[in-house]
């Protein structure tokens, strides 16, 4: 319980300093999410109503926006991140085979986090690499050309 309340100020501390950085500015609430999405790895509910109460803007403009956008999380993520690309250039591509063996060896649909805290998996529009598609990102690493056979290899980097 007390490692819960230090982490509810935790990230009301994390929201006030990213709503000074931008100086409470309406129109920069995507930075400020963005920001508070950068230090503790998702977008908490604490920080939300810190920002709705901060800058008055409702709580569910906030929630809209922070679930709109896929660089964006509103739940506690695993260590490692994976963003597959589901654009139609890396479908052409050939990433549905691909999609299909991460997610049979992570056990994991789109959305989920794994039990062990270790991956979160979900799905992205163009990462902007069209031409090597298909393309993933796991946490800031970018990886092209991916064949089915190659994600074991991939994943066992993060071990
Ligand atoms: S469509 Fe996949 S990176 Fe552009």
């Amino acid at each position: 319980m007390i490692e819960k309340m230090k982490n509810d100020l935790d990230f009301i501390k994390t929201a006030n300093k990213a709503v000074d950085m931008y100086h409470g500015k309406k129109d920069e609430l995507i930075p400020i999410l963005m920001k508070i999405n950068q230090e503790i790895g998702f977008i908490p509910k604490e920080a939300m109503e810190e920002i709705s109460s901060r800058m008055h803007i409702p709580q569910s403009q906030i929630i809209s926006v922070a679930s709109f956008y896929h660089m964006f999380f509103t739940k506690q993520t695993g260590r490692h991140v994976i963003k597959f690309c589901k654009s139609a250039p890396c479908h052409v591509a050939g990433s549905r085979e691909v999609f299909n063996a991460l997610t049979n060896k992570l056990e994991l649909e789109p959305g989920e986090t794994s039990s062990d805290g270790k991956w979160t998996l979900t799905t992205t529009s163009c990462l902007g690499v069209c031409s090597v598609g298909p393309v993933m990102m796991v946490d800031e690493d970018i990886y092209g050309n991916i064949t089915p056979n190659q994600i074991p290899d991939i994943l066992a980097k993060y071990e």
